[in-house]
């Protein structure tokens, strides 16, 4: 089932800030379908699609307000009908993101669900029998309702949680799972799938997958609603796809997420890589890479055969990979996001090395996350070819760097990210041991060392990876008799003595 994830490589959009198409400085539906062969040529087959949803747009589209109606500033839902076919006629598939946990405070439901008469909505969301008193592990919001009770929330104050009811209960306000608010919740979000599914999207990154049950320490009520949701889309739909955002291959897999991201939170050490002080990928190479690849190990093996461990460019939350990394070293980096396991996820922009924007105000509740959100820089045209709308008018400020990197400069340019990239696509897509289902088995992972050296194979064959970001040569024992380099970056390591030496800030991959 869904057989294309076994070659898929996604590209992220998050659609306000990817193309304007009707000068209101905001990007639309339109301009991702204008983009669509841009993505293909990069060597994309897959899209997933932030939030786009009518939406108050309090936390980026996170708050919904309307689960069947597409944002008007991103077109209708006939648009959003049209996007999809234009990514099927290209053989591509699109993902869009479903926000299960929590609405907007201005969606209807919310609103019904305030009042203190009973009504098909009271239930809907997590309320406290109290108006008083805090609450020991969660958010919550009160004051703003004519029922008694706070209303627990999930991440901003205006985002009041969807009751899906509680693995240990501890409260007589908590339900269970199976009580009939819960289980109305879950039905009208499989609702929900249902309809877009319908409309042709291939399925959904799902936000804050593993917190809709609450007080559910070891997930196993997560686990259990997610199982539920994937026998409803496999008697219903057995090809929609569904990634987490749970960053615990370990758990979603076995709630039947196909996919699951390694992320800048919970316990992958995916910030050793490329965001802390020495990520590894720096040319410095104080880095430490052994952390993350135990607890990728520990995945891995969990995960086995069950579903993808996804490890991304970066995406809306983080800051952007250009921040911490530079130069060359992003090629390094992408030779490791492109050579690994599971789906690879590129974040708008990285192709080009876009920047993290500095010292912006935050826009749509993006706070520190605003300079990872900027409109994508396409020429050399007015707002880099991003919008014809006044420069005051655009959704969140350029990178005005005049050195600032474009899609434009960098195609023209044989030796730039963009090409790189494109050419480690290439590759990966030519040898089914590199993609998502070859396997993997680390050979050199030492605790503050250089390099990095693991070994892809299928029935097929057998690639070694060495990725040095180190800009120092360095050296690991092993004996491998190698037929053909398929890529190399800064140089080919050499193979004598049982010995590997490896120039610095190179990588290569090498068919044995
Ligand atoms: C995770 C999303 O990626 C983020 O952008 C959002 O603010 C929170 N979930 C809340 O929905």
């Amino acid at each position: 089932m869904a057989k294309w994830l076994d070659n898929a490589i996604f590209y992220e959009i998050y659609p306000q800030s990817f193309l304007d198409t009707n000068g209101d400085g905001i990007g639309d539906f339109q301009g991702i379908i204008e983009k669509l062969d841009y993505i293909k040529e990069l060597g994309c087959n897959a899209i997933w699609m932030n939030p786009c949803f009518a939406s108050p747009f309090g936390d980026a589209g996170y708050d919904v307000a309307d689960y069947y109606q597409a944002a008007p500033r991103y077109g209708t839902n006939a648009d959003l009908k049209r996007l999809f076919n234009e990514v099927h006629k290209r053989n591509m598939h699109i993902l869009l993101d479903l926000v299960p946990g929590h609405t907007s405070v201005a969606h209807p439901w919310f609103k019904e669900s305030c009042k203190a008469d009973r009504n098909e909505f009271t239930d809907r969301y997590i309320w406290t029998d109290s108006t008083w008193g805090q609450l020991e592990n969660m958010g919550s919001l009160c004051g703003i309702s004519e029922r008694e009770g706070s209303v627990i929330v999930n991440f901003f104050a205006h985002q009041p949680a969807l009751n899906y009811g509680f693995y240990k209960k501890t409260q007589d306000w908590q339900q269970d799972p199976d009580d009939p608010g819960p289980k109305a919740t879950l039905a009208e979000m499989e609702n929900v799938m249902r309809f877009w599914i319908g409309m042709g999207c291939d399925g959904f990154r799902v936000d804050m997958a593993g917190s809709l049950v609450k007080n559910d320490e070891d997930s196993k009520g997560n686990i259990a609603l997610w199982r539920k949701v994937r026998a409803f889309l496999d008697a219903e739909f057995p090809e929609a796809v569904l990634v987490s955002e749970w960053g615990e291959p370990d758990k979603s897999l076995q709630g039947g997420f196909h996919m699951d991201f390694l992320l800048h939170f919970g316990p992958s050490h995916y910030n050793d890589l490329f965001r802390c002080e020495e990520p590894f990928f720096s040319g410095r190479g104080k880095g430490d890479v052994a952390a993350f690849v135990e607890k990728y190990k520990e995945n891995y093996e969990k995960a086995q055969r069950k579903g993808l461990i996804c490890i991304p460019s970066g995406n809306h939350d983080m800051d952007r990979l250009a921040r911490s990394i530079h130069g060359e070293e992003l090629k390094v980096a992408f030779a490791f996001l492109l050579s690994m396991p599971g789906a690879p996820f590129l974040y708008y922009g990285d192709e080009i090395g876009m920047r993290y924007v500095e010292n912006l105000h935050s826009v749509e509740g993006g706070y520190g996350r605003t300079g990872s959100r900027s409109p994508m820089q396409w020429d050399h045209t007015t707002n880099a070819g991003f919008s014809a709308a006044p420069k005051e008018k655009l959704y969140v400020k350029q990178d005005e760097a005049t050195d600032r990197p474009t899609v434009e400069a960098q195609m023209a340019d044989p030796d730039s990210l963009y090409h790189e990239i494109q050419k480690l696509i290439n590759i990966r897509q030519a040898h089914s041991a590199l993609q998502s289902r070859g396997e993997i088995e680390f050979v050199y992972a030492e605790a503050d060392q250089y390099p990095l050296a693991y070994l892809r194979s299928d029935d097929k064959e057998k690639i070694l990876i060495i990725i040095n970001p180190a800009d120092r040569e360095v050296s690991f024992d092993g004996d491998y008799a190698v037929k053909e380099a398929l890529y190399t970056f800064g140089g080919e390591a050499a193979f004598a003595g049982g010995k590997v030496t490896v120039p610095g800030g190179s990588a290569g991959f090498y068919l044995l």
